[in-house]
């Protein structure tokens, strides 16, 4: 099968890898790309915004499969230019993307469904957003409706600093805070099926102690030693399962990946938010612990046959991811600073450990940082504590100037 994938960050570098080790992927293709996905893929320049420059690309390649990874592409509607010549895509529709695109359509569609979410308001005026203030009280939580790279959100007791954010959005969403971990479950779907896949914990804030902004993401680890086994049937029944069936009531089926963002709270399993694809850096440990081989998996959502697909198979092993951002990361990250120790880590850490590249491109023979998070190096090992210490042996080899990485990813769950 030859394989296109849309994006060029960690996650689309983790599908690359695995996709990469299935036997059944005959031509593996990236674009845009980034200098650690070289390594694994053919890489083509492309605006992944530009639906029908994605279809020709496809078509000039004689892809069998495209998979598309980042959210904004599938808002823009990639999904429906590629599907609508003729080749097989995972990743859902435009207006299924919604889901992700807009927070008050996710609400909507959540209401009808029946799934437990926090009580929120959607508003637009500055009094509305007193009003929705003032109903829930502190912690506020005050959500952008679009797309904001999972910056867009806003999680503070101080109500100055809530209003400026509402009042800097054209639409928000304030909502009902939610106590308890966070859990990401991610589900294939073709719209009908659904199949769950093993929950992670993405770490949010940027320091550690979860302190600091909220980001795109720090670090992640699987399996959850402390989460109640029955989650991922209770979730596949009162969440995923039933948003599925919404989406497709309402003519807008949703197949790709359904991600629900969840809060483990006291009074049960609360949707914190949906993307409509692989998270970012929850997918690099998730795949890392998957031993089915990918490629027939993302078809079978693609082709609406997931029926089809034989039950996934797992490794016991647990897996740790931890990003290295850039200096000034999430503000204004610094880019362009070269990039050191790669070659040891290939060197000394492999195969249990290795390095997802995220925001990087080659300058010449130097590998540089490109973006907010650069990297995100991942290990397995037999338990948490293994994945822990040998995550954070690699990440202690690279030398990137200025750069900041948490160091408690994972922590309190391998000692539990
Ligand atoms: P979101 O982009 O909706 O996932 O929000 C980003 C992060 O903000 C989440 O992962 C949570 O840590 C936090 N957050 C969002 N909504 C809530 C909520 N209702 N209660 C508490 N924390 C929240
Ligand atoms: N890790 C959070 C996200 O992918 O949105």
């Amino acid at each position: 099968m030859k394989v296109l994938v849309i994006g060029g960050g960690a996650r689309e570098h983790a599908l690359c890898r695995s996709l990469s080790l299935d036997p059944d992927v005959t031509a593996l293709h990236c674009a845009p790309g980034n200098a650690g996905i070289a390594e694994v893929a053919e890489l083509h320049p492309v605006d992944q915004l530009d639906g029908e420059a994605v279809a020709r690309l496809a078509t000039e390649l004689g892809a069998e499969l495209v998979v598309v990874g980042p959210e904004a592409p599938l808002v823009a509607g990639v999904a429906d230019a590629v599907r609508a010549v003729g080749i097989p895509v995972f990743g859902p529709s435009g207006e299924a993307a919604q889901l992700e695109g807009s927070k008050a359509f996710a609400k909507d569609v959540m209401a009808g469904a029946g799934v437990p979410t926090a009580r929120s308001y959607v508003c637009t005026t500055p009094e509305e957003i007193d009003e929705a203030l003032d109903a829930f009280g502190a912690p506020y939580v005050v959500k952008d409706d679009g797309l904001a790279a999972g910056k867009g959100v806003v999680v503070t007791d101080d109500l100055a600093q809530a209003r400026v954010h509402a009042l800097s959005c054209d639409r928000v969403v304030i909502e009902e805070y939610l106590d308890g971990p966070e859990v990401s479950l991610f589900a294939i779907t073709d719209g009908t099926t659904v199949l769950p896949l093993r929950p992670a914990q993405d770490f949010k804030r940027a320091l550690d102690g979860d302190e600091g902004p909220n980001t795109g993401g720090m670090g992640a680890y699987s399996p959850l030693p402390w989460a109640d086994p029955k989650l991922v049937d209770e979730v596949l029944a009162t969440v995923l399962q039933p948003t599925v069936d919404e989406l497709r009531r309402r003519g807008t089926p949703f197949s790709g990946l359904l991600y629900a963002g969840l809060a483990i709270t006291s009074r049960g399993v609360r949707v914190i938010e949906f993307n409509a694809r692989f998270g970012d850096p929850e997918t690099q440990v998730v795949l890392a612990r998957l031993k089915t081989p990918l490629a027939g998996v993302l078809l079978n959502s693609a082709n609406g046959t997931l029926d089809d697909q034989a039950p996934l198979s797992w490794s016991d092993e647990a897996a740790v991811t931890v990003v290295i951002a850039s200096h000034n990361y999430p503000d204004t990250p610094r880019t362009g600073d070269p990039i050191e120790g790669l070659d040891e880590v290939a060197e000394k850490d492999a195969p249990h450990a290795y390095v997802l590249h995220a925001g990087t491109r080659r300058d010449g023979d130097a590998i540089v940082s490109a973006g907010g998070r650069v990297l995100s190096v991942t290990a397995t090992g037999t338990d948490l504590e293994q994945a822990r210490e040998r995550a954070y042996a690699a990440v202690g080899r690279i030398r990137l100037d200025g750069s900041q990485h948490r160091t408690d990813i994972a922590r309190k769950a391998a000692e539990a």
